[in-house]
């Protein structure tokens, strides 16, 4: 099973959620991929930190599309379910698991609704790059691009580029820096956080 657990880089999701919401006001939609989104723990975590920060009303324009090459299949029957073991939750801050989380069995949580109707999962290998859509306010793709030799790399990175918005932010993990061959395409907007806006 990929390596991952609830509200892992929570700081990087909330500076990156309050950057791809800042002008939610005049759009009727904010659509974000998140690309390597292994069991739905990130995107769900992202969905939790967006419910928590926006109104009702702006929330609902909120759509998520995860992506995973999910190579045994199993990711999606979970995603769907939003059903987790608590060791995936245990670090959730404070009130989320009441929040958010019914308690199904003796070591089992079921996510709300609420959360789980802004997702949509296809299974999907970046590197055949084809784009699951364009458009995108942001893309997520953390601890994956560290599987991929240098020149796969740049030409996902040259996909996410394509794929987003004029105005779109790439979020990567905090060990990736960007290769030469695409920097200039995108500028990074906080020092503390490998977020990027695209150039
Ligand atoms: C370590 S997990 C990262 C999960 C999450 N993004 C995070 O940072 O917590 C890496 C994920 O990348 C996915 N992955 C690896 N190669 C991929 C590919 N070619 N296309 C799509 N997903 C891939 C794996 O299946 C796995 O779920």
């Amino acid at each position: 099973m990929a390596f991952t657990f609830f509200f892992r880089d929570r700081h990087t999701l909330e500076h990156f959620a309050r950057l791809v919401t800042q002008d939610i006001n005049n759009k009727s939609e904010v659509k974000i991929w998140d690309a390597g989104c292994a069991m739905g723990q990130e995107p769900y975590t992202l969905l939790i930190i967006l419910a928590e920060m926006l109104s009702s009303d702006d929330y609902k324009k909120i759509k998520v599309i995860a992506t995973d090459i999910d190579e045994n299949s199993l990711f999606h029957s979970v995603i769907n379910s939003g059903i987790y073991p608590y060791d995936q939750l245990s670090r959730l801050p404070e009130g989320i698991l009441e929040k958010y989380f019914t308690k199904l069995g003796e070591d089992e949580y079921k996510l709300s609704d609420k959360i789980l109707n802004s997702l949509s999962f296809t299974k999907q290998d970046l590197l055949e790059l084809v784009p699951i859509d364009n458009h995108f306010d942001g893309i997520i793709c953390k601890n994956v691009l560290l599987h991929f030799t240098p020149q796969q790399q740049i030409d996902v990175l040259k996909m996410y580029n394509n794929s987003l918005n004029n105005i779109g932010y790439l979020v990567t993990e905090q060990t990736q820096a960007l290769p030469s061959e695409v920097s200039h395409k995108f500028e990074k907007v906080l020092s503390d956080a490998n977020i990027y806006l695209k150039k």
